[in-house]
């Protein structure tokens, strides 16, 4: 469509957790108008206020939207993206970009090919706290990076797994499924990862995929860091509960989700405490040292995510995330299991190497 029109005619692909909330939020929209839904559920979604469709060709071929969300399962991301761009349709595709990162490879050529605007779904990206934490390290406000941690712990409910079975089944994983958006932002901050080593553990719910994940980085700039997960126990910590984005989780005010280090300062996110010495003349840890917070707008990032794919699908900008910059990301997880499952320490630009040569097979 052209960058001139007013109202982007958007359908919602999958409409299960995730995509009901994308329903919401481009009904709160006034630059998308919701013209269609595609489930096989469709019989029992309920009256969502446009047509529905049990499978995406239909839809495509008789709605035909300009823009498309895809939040259907894992494994189903590249084929219906393929699918909406061959048709012409602008494309937001949640994460993860693919099942593996061997079909991200294939999603990419599909985008180079087809010119087509596809964003993924990464939308931590688009919070202003992470706008401005990013703009920082970048300006050098804490001096150069040389460590960061992370941790994102909360206990899901027992019907994520029985209710949806694919959240139980290789695929799925807290890794893939949650830590996917932390490793993707430590990447959007800290720069490309080069090394991972990783620890992973089923044990506290017994299922095929892991609950619990510990693992280190190393990144192309000389800093390491470490990230710990787990979808199995109690904690205040981690992207949901210390940010307002959605009302599924309690939220926690005084709570982190990442630390970076540096040279000169030192910041937590999302609540952006900044920490310096005080001390002009040669820092040191006896310095006293002061905390001010740094600020940044109000906004939730799937609500900027959303009018962000509207400038993309209208040709105003470029995604935030690329297929290839998410295929990075997704490269990373599948990295982190390998080193899991052998006790290795995964060298990145090998492993993706290695998979692309196969890919092409
Ligand atoms: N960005 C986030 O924070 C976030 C949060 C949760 C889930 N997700 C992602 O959203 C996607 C959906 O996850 P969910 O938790 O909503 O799963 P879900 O199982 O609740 O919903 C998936 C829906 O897709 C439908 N579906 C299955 N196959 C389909 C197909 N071929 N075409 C259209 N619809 C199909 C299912 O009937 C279901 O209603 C996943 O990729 C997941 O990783 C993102």
């Amino acid at each position: 469509m052209a960058s001139g029109s007013s109202v982007v005619r958007m359908a919602v692909i999958g409409a299960g957790f995730m995509g009901s909330q994308h329903i919401g939020f481009i009904r709160e929209s006034s630059r998308a108008e919701l013209v269609a839904v595609v489930d096989p559920r469709a019989a029992v979604l309920g009256e969502v206020g446009c047509p529905t469709f049990g499978e995406t060709v239909s839809m495509l071929r008789e709605v035909q939207p300009d823009a498309v969300v895809v939040a259907n399962p894992n494994a189903a991301h590249v084929e219906t993206a393929e699918v909406c761009i061959r048709e012409g349709a602008a494309v937001l595709l949640e994460k993860p970009v693919a099942g593996s990162y061997a079909s991200a490879l294939r999603l990419v050529g599909a985008v180079e090919r087809y010119r087509a605007r596809l964003l993924v779904g990464h939308h931590r990206r688009h919070h202003p706290a992470i706008a401005r934490a990013r703009a920082g390290i970048r300006a050098g406000e804490f001096g150069s990076i040389i460590a960061v941690s992370g941790l994102w712990a909360a206990r899901k409910d027992d019907a994520y797994f029985t209710d949806t079975p694919w959240h139980s089944e290789p695929g799925a994983g807290v890794t893939l499924m949650n830590v996917v958006h932390d490793l993707d932002l430590l990447r959007h901050l800290c720069g490309e990862p080069v090394e991972v080593q990783a620890m992973s553990s089923s044990h506290a719910r017994g299922l095929d995929v892991e609950d619990t994940v510990s693992l280190n980085l190393r990144f192309d700039n000389g800093a390491v860091g470490s990230f710990l997960a787990s979808d199995a126990g109690v904690s205040p910590w981690g992207w949901d509960q210390a940010t307002e984005e959605t009302s599924a989780f309690p939220f926690i005010p005084d709570t982190d989700a990442y630390r970076i280090v540096g040279t000169r300062g030192a910041l937590s996110m999302p609540d952006l405490a900044a920490y310096t010495y005080d001390t002009a003349v040669s820092p040191d840890w006896h310095s006293p040292l002061s905390r001010t917070y740094l600020s940044a707008g109000p906004g939730n990032s799937f609500l900027r995510q959303l009018d962000h794919f509207i400038d993309v699908a209208v040709g105003a900008a470029e995604p935030l995330v690329s297929a290839a910059d998410a295929s990075r990301t997704l490269a990373l997880v599948e990295a982190t299991a390998l080193s899991a499952r052998t006790g290795k320490t995964v060298d990145l630009l090998r492993f993706r190497d290695a998979l692309a040569a196969t890919a092409q097979r």
